[in-house]
């Protein structure tokens, strides 16, 4: 197959991934002007190759704009094909107006994709209020799990868990990791009140003797962990272990973890960050394998 693999600059996720993909990978070279536009360039050669831009998009507001630049050059050089592999993918969460006159994000973002890629690749998006990619996406899409990782590392470094989603929109990721882990699991109830107000409840009793696994799809202020993670203190539960497919953690987050006494937090490979120790980038290669094979 001949696959050129480019990521964003300092990123590890390109290099890792063609590991994977027996590809050449490397990087776009963008330059910042003094205005703030920025200028992407393509230090490879494209022409007859499928290429992939192996690019996660946190931070989407500062990479959108140059990936978009980027895949129409890849085009115009005589590139076969130009897949987008995001295994974060931004926007998911504003699936509604949830107040008046508010921007449907996930949407927008979804049409700008879907007119310069061929087809896109991720890892467990946030889907929600959509119920898949073919939703929202006119290109074909797949998904990648992290549930099968995610599991295996429970099983290998926590004794006797059970898994706890903070809201009911984890109970996809929560039932699924259980399941693996042969773990039993149950779901709170989440209010969020503001970016950094939020508040759950436990949905009773709690099985004893049980090491509390906090799971969810996505870290950003912490908050809602940590509201799990007290809720579990509360009762009684000692030693909460968090895992997280996508690590996010803006600013403020690793404070509010350590605050909120959460004993350990691992997360999966889709954003580069310090607390990484769960990969999924052999699972984003099958996807990419095989979204490549099944569209010709
Ligand atoms: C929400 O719907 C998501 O699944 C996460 O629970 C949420 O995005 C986490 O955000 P934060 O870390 O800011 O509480």
């Amino acid at each position: 197959m001949a696959l050129k693999v480019i990521g964003w600059p300092g990123a590890p996720l390109a290099a890792d991934l063609a590991a994977e993909l027996d590809a050449e990978s490397c990087a776009l070279a963008l330059h910042r002007f003094p205005d703030g536009e920025t200028l992407v360039r393509l230090d490879t050669g494209v022409d007859g190759h499928d290429v992939v831009f192996a690019v996660s998009l946190d931070g989407a507001d500062a990479k959108a704009l140059p990936l978009l630049f980027a895949a129409d050059a890849a085009r115009e050089l005589g590139a076969r094909r130009v897949l987008l592999v995001a295994p974060y993918l931004a926007y998911m969460r504003q699936d509604k107006r949830f107040h008046a006159g508010e921007a449907l994000s996930s949407r927008t973002f979804a049409r700008l994709v879907s007119s310069s890629f061929d087809a896109l690749v991720t890892v467990d998006p946030h889907l929600h209020r959509w119920r898949d990619l073919a939703q929202l996406f006119t290109i074909p899409a797949r998904a990648a799990h992290a549930a099968p990782a995610m599991a295996q590392w429970i099983a290998a470094n926590v004794e006797h868990p059970l898994i706890v989603g903070p809201d009911s929109e984890s109970e996809q990721w929560v039932a699924q990791v259980a399941r693996l882990a042969g773990a039993p699991w149950v779901v709170m109830q989440k209010t969020r009140r503001g970016d950094a107000d939020v508040s759950v409840r436990l949905p009773g009793p709690l099985a004893a003797g049980r090491t509390p696994v906090l799971v969810d799809d996505i870290v950003s202020t912490g908050r809602s962990l940590v509201a799990a993670a007290g809720a579990l203190a509360e009762a009684g539960m000692r030693g909460t272990v968090a895992v997280a497919v996508h690590a996010l953690f803006e600013e403020s987050a690793g404070r509010a973890l350590h605050i909120g006494g959460i004993e350990r937090i691992v997360s999966c490979d889709t954003i580069a960050h310090p607390s990484n120790g769960i990969r999924t980038v052999p699972a984003l290669a099958r996807a990419v394998r095989d979204i490549i094979s099944s569209t010709g």
